[in-house]
C-alpha cells in the first residue's frame, strides 16, 4: 500500500495536462517529489496513462474503471487494462463521473483482485460513510460545488472533511480519507491535515499553475 500522506494530481481532461504536455507536467511534478518523503501520485487521463507511467516513478491511478470482467464491453475500461498501462490503483466515482453504488462496490472488489489500490470519490458526509462500508482503500471527499474553484474545501467546508474523517473512523478505520476541491496552496494542505485528512487530491491548482513545479513544492510543504 502507499505509504501516507499523500498528493494525487489529477490531470482530468485539461489540455494543459493532455499527450505530450501530460509527460512534461509530470516530469515537473516529479522534480519536486523527489526532495519530500511522501507520496506524490499522478492520475493521467486514460490515453496518456501508460506512456506517463512508462516515464515516472511517481505511482500512477487511473482515473476510472468499470466494474466489468475482461469481454465484450465496448468502450468500457477494465481493471486489468488499467494494470496492464502500469497503474498501481484508479479512482472510482468521481463526481465527474459518478456510478451507482452497486458499480462502485464491484469496481472496489475488481481492483483489489488485481492488486490496485482503490480511491473512491465521494460528495458529502452520508456518502462516505456508505462508501467506507465498502472497504476502499482511500475515500477521497470533495464537495462538487468547490471542484475547480478558489475555495479549498477545507476553509470553505471544514465541517465536511472533519465529519468524513468521524464517520469513516466509526464504519471502516482502515479506509484513508483524503480530501479535495479547490487545493491551491500549502495551507489549504496544512488545514486539510489538522481536519484529520491523510492527503489531498487535485487538479486545476497543478494543471493550470503557470509554475506547476513551485506549487508542488508548497503543496508538499503543507504536509510538514
Ligand atoms: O479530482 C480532483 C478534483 O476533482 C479537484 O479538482 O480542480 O478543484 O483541484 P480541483
Amino acid at each position: 500500500m502507499l505509504k501516507t500522506p499523500l498528493i494525487a494530481v489529477s490531470y482530468k481532461t485539461y489540455a494543459e495536462a493532455t499527450g505530450r504536455k501530460a509527460l512534461e507536467l509530470t516530469k515537473k511534478i516529479e522534480s519536486a517529489a523527489k526532495d519530500y518523503d511522501y507520496t506524490v501520485a499522478v492520475v493521467p487521463n486514460l490515453t496518456d496513462m501508460k506512456t506517463v507511467a512508462e516515464s515516472t516513478e511517481l505511482p500512477v491511478f487511473a482515473q476510472h474503471i468499470d466494474p466489468y470482467m475482461p469481454g465484450g464491453h465496448t468502450g468500457s475500461v477494465s481493471a486489468e487494462m488499467i494494470r496492464e498501462a502500469g497503474a498501481v490503483g484508479t479512482m472510482i466515482n468521481h463526481s465527474e463521473k459518478r456510478m451507482l453504488l452497486a458499480d462502485i462496490d464491484a469496481s472496489i472488489k475488481r481492483a483489489k483482485e488485481l492488486g490496485l489500490e482503490a480511491m473512491v470519490c465521494t460528495n458529502n458526509v452520508d456518502v462516505t460513510g456508505a462508501v467506507a462500508a465498502l472497504n476502499p482503500t482511500y475515500v477521497a471527499i470533495e464537495p462538487p460545488e468547490l471542484i475547480g474553484g478558489d475555495i479549498s474545501v477545507s476553509t470553505a467546508r471544514p465541517e465536511v472533511v472533519s465529519g468524513s474523517v468521524d464517520v469513516v473512523k466509526r464504519i471502516n478505520p482502515e479506509v484513508k480519507v483524503l480530501c479535495g476541491a479547490g487545493v491551491k496552496n500549502k495551507v489549504d494542505v496544512e488545514k486539510s491535515m489538522e481536519l484529520g485528512a491523510k492527503g489531498v487530491l487535485l487538479a486545476s491548482g497543478i494543471v493550470k499553475a503557470k509554475d506547476p513545479e513551485a506549487v508542488m513544492r508548497s503543496l508538499l510543504e503543507g504536509l510538514h
